[in-house]
C-alpha cells in the first residue's frame, strides 16, 4: 500500500516535470531501499534474539568464562538470520550497498560482544544488565561510527515509553508512531516507508513497529512503576502492546 502510494506521489511529480521515464528506475530504488532496510532489521532482530537465548548463561554466576565471543556470537546471528530469511548473508547474492552495510553490522556486534568479555566473564555474579535492548543500542552506535555517512539503524519507542534518553524518537519518528502506527485500520506489524530529509540530506527512511511479548512484561509490564531488574520503573505493558520501532535511514 504505501509502496503504491509512493509510486502514485512519483507519478504525479514525474507527470510535473515532464519526466515520466524517472518513473520505473524511481520504483526500483524504492524497492531496493525497503529490502535494504528489511535486511538490517532482519540482521538486527537476529543478533537480539542470540544475545535473548544467552541471556541465562551470561547472568550464571557459577560459571566464569562463557565462550561466548564475537566469533561464535556473529557466526550464529548469520545462521539465524539465514534460517528467518532464507537468505545466506555471506554467499547470497547481495548488491554491493547491503553486502557493505550487513557486513559493518556483523563488525559492529562482533565487537560489543568482544568488548563485553570482561564482564560476561566474570564469577560471582548474576545479572549483568547486558540485555537485548543495550547490546541493540551499543551495536546501533557501532555501526553509525563505521557506516553512518550512507545509512543509520536505531531502536527507539513511543516518548511515554522511552527509558534510555539515547533512544528518544525525533520528530519524524514520534509522527510516524503516533499519526500512523496508532490507526486500528492498519495491518499490525506492517513496516512504512517515506522519502524524508534526515540532518539536512535527502534519505529514505523505515520504521517497523515492534510489540511486547509474555517475555517483554518482567520488565516492561505490569505493575506500572514498579522498579525492574534493570533498575527502571516498568511501563505498564501489556503483550501486544506497540512496545518500540526500528529506524532505518538510508541516505540518498
Ligand atoms: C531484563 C529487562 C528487559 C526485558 C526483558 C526487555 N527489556 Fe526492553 N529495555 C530494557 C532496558 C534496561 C532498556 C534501556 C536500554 C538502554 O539503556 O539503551 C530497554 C529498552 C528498550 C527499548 C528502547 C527504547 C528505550 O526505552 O530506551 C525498546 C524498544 C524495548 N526495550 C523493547 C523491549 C521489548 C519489545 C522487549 C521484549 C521482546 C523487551 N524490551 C524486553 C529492559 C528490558
Amino acid at each position: 500500500m504505501e509502496a503504491l502510494t509512493a509510486l502514485a506521489r512519483n507519478c504525479v511529480f514525474a507527470f510535473l516535470t515532464g519526466c515520466i521515464l524517472l518513473l520505473p528506475p524511481a520504483a526500483a530504488e524504492e524497492a531496493a531501499d525497503v529490502a535494504t532496510g528489511t535486511r538490517l532489521a532482519e540482521l538486527l532482530r537476529a543478533a537480539r534474539s542470540v544475545l535473548s537465548n544467552y541471556q541465562s548463561v551470561i547472568n550464571d554466576p557459577a560459571v566464569g568464562d562463557k565462550h561466548l565471543d564475537g566469533e561464535r556470537f556473529t557466526a550464529e546471528a548469520i545462521a539465524l538470520y539465514g534460517k528467518r530469511t532464507g537468505v545466506d548473508l555471506i554467499s547470497g547474492d547481495l548488491e554491493a550497498r547491503d553486502h557493505k552495510l550487513l557486513r559493518a553490522q556483523v563488525e559492529a556486534m562482533r565487537e560489543v560482544v568482544d568488548q563485553r568479555q570482561d564482564d560476561i566473564n566474570r564469577p560471582g555474579i548474576g545479572f549483568k544488565g547486558f540485555v537485548p535492548a543495550v547490546f541493540a543500542r551499543l551495536m546501533n552506535e557501532k555501526f553509525a561510527t563505521k557506516v553512518g555517512n550512507e545509512a543509520l539503524v536505531r531502536v527507539t519507542a513511543p516518548e511515554v515509553l522511552v527509558r534510555n534518553r539515547k533512544s528518544l524518537p525525533d520528530t519524524w519518528e514520534t509522527r510516524v508512531i503516533n499519526e500512523v502506527f496508532s490507526d486500528p485500520k492498519r495491518p499490525k506489524g506492517d513496516a512504512y516507508t517515506e522519502a524524508a530529509q534526515v540532518n539536512g540530506r535527502p534519505a529514505f527512511r523505515m520504521l517497523l513497529p515492534e510489540y511486547y511479548t509474555e517475555s517483554c512484561l518482567s520488565c516492561h509490564g505490569e505493575p506500572k512503576g514498579e522498579i525492574d531488574i534493570t533498575g527502571y520503573p516498568k511501563e505498564g505493558g501489556k503483550a501486544g502492546d506497540l512496545g518500540g520501532a526500528i529506524s532505518i535511514v538510508l541516505f540518498k
